[in-house]
């Protein structure tokens, strides 16, 4: 197993790029198994989820061709002629909740899947009734057996869906779904994160009918068949935020290239109030401090609320702010187990329920820490740039998950910053 070994107290300077956006990669390269045409991606990000995903579409019979994405270039191609499994393993869906996202599209172009259901995970229980729910009003009967979901249906029907929580996976598996129904199909309360807004963008490519994406009412006209497409994804709004807060920690000057700030609006309103300078450049967003960060209250909420993907990172940055601040995390039930960590490393956060109490100190102090998940990891990362000393960070393999080269990227901003086999 490797850990991030990192030596803190480096200024940050100069560029870095946003690699493309993992959450909407994953859904929408599953959107492929709609079609038995060739689907051409770029910006596909080099991660492992990516990986998972593309060793789910392999089993199910996909051809993947990979060549170009293995040498580096972010392009893949996928076709789903000929699909000869209707199942996603336990082991699949339990290393990556999204494969949960076959479900379906297969049921809609083939009329039957089996997916495993994906359990807890290390930051809440996450259930999929909400992905059902909307299924059954899809017309798929749905039987759970053996800790397997199994839909099935000869045709999909369009209906009104309402969604009791605006679920970022729910509305993706349902949008795929209508894709491909008889008849219109109405999700409200519908998530309205930018991947969503990617999905259906892409969709609409293969030949969908698909309107209102990103907003909470999304209208879908099922169509008898798609076609191949060629898309670029998004670039990756959390890896962008997460080089942002890299950046003001360490009283840098970076430009983080590709960083669209209209995906970011609440978290750098919170930013620009906690006194970092922002500035928008052509290419991307400029971020300075004179190295004062006041501590400011944040909230996590769906799209377009600051995003809980982020709540890890923006705690460290206000574990080293000036005052206190409470950080409330409403969408996960169990997404602070960064703080303990922090912790160890000299900070003061007091939990209480879903709300941390952060307590800017000085400093922070580098030790060994323990990343929990992918965003928890990536926060401790972030905690050893700033830390005096030396911080080793293991478990990486929640980071590597998600952040597509990442020491390389921070080394290149002048990060002392190392990978080193345990
Ligand atoms: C996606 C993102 C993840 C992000 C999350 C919230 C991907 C691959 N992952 O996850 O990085 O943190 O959105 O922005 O895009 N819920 C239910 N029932 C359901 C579905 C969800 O109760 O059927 C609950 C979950 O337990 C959770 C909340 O809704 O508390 C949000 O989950 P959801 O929006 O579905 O997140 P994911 O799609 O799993």
């Amino acid at each position: 197993m490797d850990k991030i070994v990192i030596q803190g107290g480096r200024r940050l300077h100069g560029e870095v790029s946003v690699s493309g956006s993992k959450n909407a990669a994953l859904p929408i390269l599953i959107s492929s198994l709609l079609t038995g045409e060739p689907c051409s991606y770029q910006d596909i990000p080099k991660l492992a989820d990516i990986r998972t995903t593309l060793r789910l579409l392999v089993g199910l019979g996909a051809r993947v061709d990979r060549d170009a994405w293995n040498d580096g270039s972010g392009d893949l191609t996928i076709q789903a002629g000929r699909i000869t499994n209707f199942e996603a393993s336990y082991d699949l869906v339990k290393t990556m909740r999204a494969s949960f996202l076959v479900i379906g599209p297969l049921v809609a172009r083939f009329g039957e899947a089996r997916v495993s259901t994906p359990g807890g995970c290390a930051i809440g229980a996450r259930p999929i009734d909400i992905h059902l729910k909307g299924l059954e009003a899809l017309g798929a009967s749905i039987e759970q057996s053996h800790g397997y979901i199994e839909a099935r249906a000869t045709k999909l029907r369009g209906a009104k869906i309402y969604l009791d929580f605006p679920s970022v996976g729910a509305t993706e598996n349902l949008m795929m779904a209508a894709a491909l129904a008889e008849g219109i199909t109405v999700i409200e309360n519908a998530a309205k994160e930018p991947e969503i807004e990617d999905l259906a963008a892409a969709l609409n490519a293969m030949g969908a009918n698909v309107d209102g994406a990103g907003s909470d009412i999304i209208i879908i006209e099922g169509v008898e068949r798609l076609h191949g497409v060629t898309h670029r994804v998004i670039p990756d709004r959390i890896e962008a935020g997460s080089f942002v807060i890299a950046a003001a920690l360490t009283g840098g000057d970076v430009l983080v290239k590709g960083a669209r700030p209209g995906h970011l609006d609440s978290f750098l309103i919170k930013l620009k109030e906690a006194g970092v300078m922002l500035e928008t450049e052509a290419d991307g967003i400029r971020v300075k401090t004179n190295g004062k960060i006041k501590s400011v209250d944040v909230k996590t909420l769906p799209y377009p609320g600051f995003a809980t993907d982020l709540q890890a990172q923006m705690m460290v940055l206000m574990a080293v702010a000036n005052g206190v601040s409470v950080i409330t995390e409403t969408i996960f039930e169990n997404r602070f187990m960064h703080a303990q960590e922090l912790d160890r490393m000299g900070a003061q956060i007091k939990l209480e329920g879903n709300r941390a109490v952060v307590r800017g100190v000085r400093e922070l102090s580098g030790a060994p820490v323990m990343a929990s998940d992918l965003r928890a990891s990536v926060a401790l990362v972030l905690a050893g740039l700033v830390a005096s000393g030396t911080t080793e960070v293991s478990r990486v393999y929640h980071l590597d998950r998600g952040y597509e080269r990442i020491e390389q990227k921070l080394s290149n901003l002048g990060a002392q910053i190392a990978r080193v086999k345990e």
